[in-house]
């Protein structure tokens, strides 16, 4: 039973198609049975591929890698507590977006593919970038035209294909799916091999605790891959019987564009549609998350909600982890801010994991601009 499925009409096709959506326009998932031998796994390498035979790759010829992943989950101070953060800025582009593109091109280079595209707020661009330099690639990236420069240079320095697309972040997605038609779409929305990637994040939590689940994960929501990869990990570690339960997924969204935070108050399954103002944390700012009804899905099963914060509080998160040697995004930290939220209703006891998403080296503008009006 290893193989593509559409969520609309079920056609399935080979794990090896070169397919990112149905013919249908359907959303595809992998359906795929991931296995844990616990001794091996602790005898191979820190990477993320240290779960092999969880990972939905047939070659390990094939397997692009910079030696990614397993980063280290420190304690933090957060609203006064003690909370384990994956410290996911350290991947080799700098952003957990590394979990997803690592998996996505060595799959894309299984299959035969030799050039894709892909639209981002950034940092999804770097890494798919950096993953085709290595695969022997060819990619061309779409990203909004204010785009910061620092990750402008970066997805050029890998020698892609650089589209500065103006007007709002559902443009630049508009623009790459019409490149889509005719090429491969390494979309880390739509392309499910990248949510395979994430899933990581979850196997690594579970090993560093003992292979136990943490009670509560607190992680930023845009198009939701670092959600619906603790889904699909958490999940696939319940089926295997290495866990319990899937722990409460707590998804975060910047008051400033937070469609599904709304749909799930008015208790719906789909994305509200909702007016937007700019935020600091532009790469959770997406309207239209191509894949909403799953992470609302995701959320309501774990048991878990969402939490909405403002500019303010997503400045002082990062402050905070500044003063705790931390140089992360905004986009980080406001995830950061969503954990200082929860944490006001979270039982002392819960073991809640988050994560810093992002560096804050590609940020210097917004970090300079936000020194300037610190107190
Ligand atoms: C640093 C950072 N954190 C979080 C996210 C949110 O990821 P997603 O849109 O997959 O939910 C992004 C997306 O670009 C990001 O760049
Ligand atoms: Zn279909």
């Amino acid at each position: 039973m290893n193989d593509l499925i559409c969520q609309q009409c079920q056609n399935t096709y080979p794990l090896s198609a070169p397919v990112w959506r149905c013919e249908c326009g359907g959303l595809l998932d992998i359906r795929f049975k991931a296995r844990f031998d616990r001794e091996r796994i602790s005898a191979r390498e820190p990477t993320l591929w240290r779960y092999r035979e969880a990972l939905p790759i047939s070659s390990d010829a094939c397997i692009t890698t910079f030696g990614e992943g397993y980063t280290p989950l420190i304690p933090v101070t957060v609203a006064g507590r003690s909370i384990l953060v994956k410290q996911d800025q350290l991947f080799p582009t700098g952003s957990y977006k590394d979990r997803g593109a690592a998996m996505l091109i060595s799959k894309a280079a299984e299959i035969g593919i030799t050039h894709v595209v892909e639209d981002s707020s950034g940092n999804a661009g770097c890494a798919i970038a950096a993953y085709c330099a290595r695969a022997g690639i060819s990619c061309d990236i779409y990203v909004p035209e204010d785009t910061s420069d620092a990750k402008l240079a970066q997805i050029r320095h890998y020698g892609a294909e650089l589209h500065r697309i103006p007007g709002p972040r559902e443009a630049t997605a508009r623009a790459a799916l019409e490149a889509a038609e005719t090429t491969y779409y390494a979309s880390h929305s739509w392309n499910p091999f990248f949510f395979h990637g994430t899933k990581t994040f979850a196997f690594e939590v579970c090993e560093q605790l003992g292979w136990q689940a943490p009670d509560s994960v607190v992680v930023p929501v845009g198009n939701g891959t670092l959600l619906l990869g603790c889904a699909i990990g958490f999940g696939e570690l319940r089926a295997a019987g290495v866990i319990e339960a899937v722990p409460k997924l707590i998804g975060v969204q910047s008051s400033g564009c937070a469609p599904l935070a709304a749909a799930h108050s008015a208790g719906s399954s789909q994305a509200q549609p909702i007016q937007t103002t700019p935020t600091l944390a532009e790469g959770i700012a997406i309207a239209e998350p191509a894949r909403g009804a799953d992470i609302l899905t995701a959320i309501r099963d774990s048991g878990g909600h969402f939490v909405c914060v403002e500019e303010d509080e997503i400045a002082d998160a990062l402050r905070s982890m500044g003063r705790q040697g931390l140089y992360v995004e905004p986009t980080a930290a406001a995830t950061i801010a969503g954990v200082q939220t929860y944490c006001a209703s979270a039982p002392v006891e819960e073991k809640i994991v988050t994560v810093c998403t992002g560096t804050g080296l590609k940020s210097t503008e917004k970090m300079l601009k936000l020194l300037k009006g610190a107190p």
